[in-house]
């Protein structure tokens, strides 16, 4: 199975940062084909915590070639600042990176406008990173973006920033408008910040042709979750881009035979960061002992996620959305010291019981769900390296899990070591 999808099956911060880092060492090329750094992929090495936003995951392994697909946003600035976190040499780190011409900029105009558009929404805010990746997708979508590829040649960049931040001016206040809209500052300060990129930025489309002919093992890695794609997830209450693992054509250039296997992360609970529905969250004490057990706070705004328990109609949704072979569980110890464990196995709404998801925001505000309570185990999982070694009661809650879904659990992760997970079947 040369290409291995990992995307989120809930509403992100599954835990992909682990699993993808733990699989990059079977890769040869690690892709981000969407979103931008509103990603916090938390990856642990040696004791370091390392939190990335923008880069790849296998950026901290040696043989691995990492890309930034045309789907991405990318904020130069932020490239720089977390290049400069990892601590490579600049011969290593541009031995390891190549970005798509495709991608879009996020500059500071979209950050700006992220602000506003969520101070003028009031209580219907997004509640976003505030990133300005819902603007750079936009303008992506009117046709006024600029791309990474763009910036190669000085003065097409200079045109096409010229029309983008034209059309910033009007729809930011005043002085806000003539700080992040002066074209000629913000091509100096881009150019400068790209610099050092340059010639890494090809066309990553035919680098994964090239790779796929020879054989490699390429893993994609999805950013944000399911719930939180741009026309499957709980809209408006999204991210801007297309999370579900057909992003990976678009966001990467391949076609849809390119892909072989598909893995979705999800949590042994339910978390969601920022506004819009979440219908199995707890706002109790039980939801509050999730949070402090699962250090439940957002890796990028370090913002207290809200907690839950699982979800089977919505693993379902994620199930059909991105042709899932297959779960990876992950922070299954979190819930080591409860005495039950809730999922949620059916709606009600409209005085019916349903088994399915409630697809309409209307349906949503009404839907009750129905819990089913497994026994807990009471009993440290974090120690085990087989899956006959999990206590009884977590066998039966994974199994259960597997036979509501009709879908194998592959992985499961019982802690942050990248030595804590367990291994159930050949994934690559
Ligand atoms: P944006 O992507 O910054 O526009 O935010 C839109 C929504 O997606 C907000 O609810 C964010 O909290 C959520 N979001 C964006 N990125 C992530 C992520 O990496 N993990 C979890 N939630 C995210």
């Amino acid at each position: 199975m040369p290409s291995l999808v990992i995307v989120g099956a809930q509403w992100g911060d599954e835990g992909k940062g682990k699993i993808v880092d733990a699989l990059a060492g079977q890769a040869d090329v690690v892709v981000r084909f969407q979103g931008g750094d509103n990603a916090g992929h938390t990856v642990f090495r040696d004791g370091q915590k390392f939190v990335f936003h923008i880069l790849p995951c296998g950026m901290l392994r040696p043989r691995v070639l990492n890309l930034i697909g045309g789907g991405v946003v990318v904020n130069p600035r932020k490239l720089s600042e977390e290049i400069a976190l990892i601590r490579l040499p600049e011969r290593e780190w541009r031995r390891r990176l190549r970005l798509s011409g495709e991608a879009h900029l996020i500059l500071d105009c979209h950050l700006a406008l992220d602000r506003c558009a969520e101070a003028q929404r009031g209580n219907r805010k997004i509640g976003t990173t505030q990133r300005g990746i819902g603007p750079a997708y936009a303008d992506r979508a009117a046709r006024t973006g600029v791309r990474l590829g763009d910036t190669l040649d000085e003065d097409y960049f200079r045109a096409q920033l010229k029309t983008c931040l034209a059309a910033k001016r009007a729809l930011l206040p005043k002085a806000l408008a003539r700080q992040v809209c002066n074209v000629e500052r913000v091509a100096r300060e881009t150019l400068k910040l790209l610099r050092p990129f340059r010639d890494l930025i090809v066309d990553t489309s035919i680098l994964l042709e090239e790779a796929r002919q020879k054989g490699k093992h390429i893993l994609y890695e999805g950013a944000q979750g399911t719930m939180l794609d741009i026309s499957a997830g709980t809209y408006p209450y999204v991210t801007s881009s297309h999370t579900i693992a057909g992003g990976v054509c678009v966001g990467a250039g391949v076609g849809p035979h390119a892909l072989d296997r598909i893995l979705g992360v999800s949590k042994a609970y339910a978390t969601r960061v920022g506004s819009g529905p979440f219908p199995t969250e707890l706002q109790n004490a039980t939801g509050e002992t999730l949070r402090r057990i699962g250090g439940e706070y957002g890796a990028t705004t370090q913002r207290p996620r809200r907690c839950g328990w699982l979800d089977i109609m919505q693993l379902r949704q994620a199930a059909r959305l991105n042709s899932l072979d297959g779960i990876i569980l992950t922070k299954l110890d979190v819930l080591d010291g409860f005495d039950k464990v809730g999922v949620c196995t059916a709606y009600r709404w409209g005085g019916k019981r349903r088994p399915e998801w409630p697809a309409s925001p209307v349906d949503m505000a009404k839907a009750e769900p129905i819990y089913t309570f497994l026994p807990g185990w009471q009993q440290p999982t974090t120690g085990a390296t087989r899956f006959a070694e999990l206590p009884a009661a977590a066998r039966a809650y994974i199994n259960k899990i597997e036979d509501w879904l009709d879908l194998p659990v592959t992985m499961i992760s019982i802690g942050q070591d990248r030595k804590q997970l367990i291994m159930r079947r050949k994934v690559f």
